[in-house]
């Protein structure tokens, strides 16, 4: 499959600021006059949104580790066929707000499943589609909980099922991000979550106008 556009993920912990920063991106380069499609995971067309109802739903206490990878890759491989790969075949920036690094981080390393697991399911799921660039957005386990549940008291919602996960799931999560920056530094840029959002949106640019 050719990549002819480019592939720009947001990732980091829970309630670290990225959907503002990614939404921030996209008005950016739009008004650049590049056309961008913005996605989600688990998400993104109706069908994964359906999945990610699933998947987040604090009534689902009893969903499996591995039903869990299944439905995350699920929801990616529906995301993968019917939006990103379309409009990278077009030449169009694709933001995604998480991709495979995410199931790589909480599942593979949160969960325990291993690497080797996530690596075979984006095998199948992501037809060789990779980012081209990921921003890590910082901020460390116990912000990060505290920041997830504070929005979750401001704005009560059911889509809590992984902000309900221990400070210790969280902090294996935090370390396997550091983990994957530091295996991957060309890909994966590190961005301080903590300075505010006008100067986390500056550090983003200056990293991101290069790759566009
Ligand atoms: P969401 O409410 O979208 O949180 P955020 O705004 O922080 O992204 O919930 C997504 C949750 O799903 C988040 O806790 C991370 C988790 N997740 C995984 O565990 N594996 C995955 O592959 C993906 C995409 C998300």
């Amino acid at each position: 499959m050719t990549n002819r556009g480019r592939f720009i993920t947001f990732e980091g912990m829970d309630g670290s600021g990225k959907t503002t920063q990614m939404r921030r991106l996209a008005e950016r380069l739009r008004g650049m006059g590049r056309t961008v499609i913005e996605t989600v995971e688990p998400g993104g067309p109706p069908i994964a949104m359906k999945i990610r109802r699933i998947l987040l739903d604090a009534a689902n206490q009893e969903l499996s580790p591995v039903t869990e990878v299944l439905l995350y890759f699920a929801s990616r491989a529906q995301n993968v066929d019917e939006w990103i790969a379309p409009a990278l075949g077009r030449g169009e920036i694709v933001l995604s707000d998480r991709f495979t690094d995410s199931s790589l981080v909480y599942q593979g390393f949160g969960r325990g499943l291993g690497a080797e697991t996530v690596a075979a399911l984006e095998a199948i799921a992501c037809r060789g589609i990779k980012p081209d660039l990921t921003l890590l957005v910082d901020i460390d386990a116990e912000a990060s909980l505290a920041r997830a549940r504070a929005r979750n008291v401001a704005e009560p919602h059911c889509e809590t099922r992984m902000d309900d996960q221990s400070i210790e799931f969280h902090r294996r999560v935090y370390e396997a991000y550091h983990a994957l920056a530091a295996r991957e530094p060309d890909r994966v840029k590190i961005v301080n979550g903590r300075t505010g959002i006008d100067a986390i949106e500056r550090e983003v640019w200056s990293i991101v106008a290069h790759y566009v």
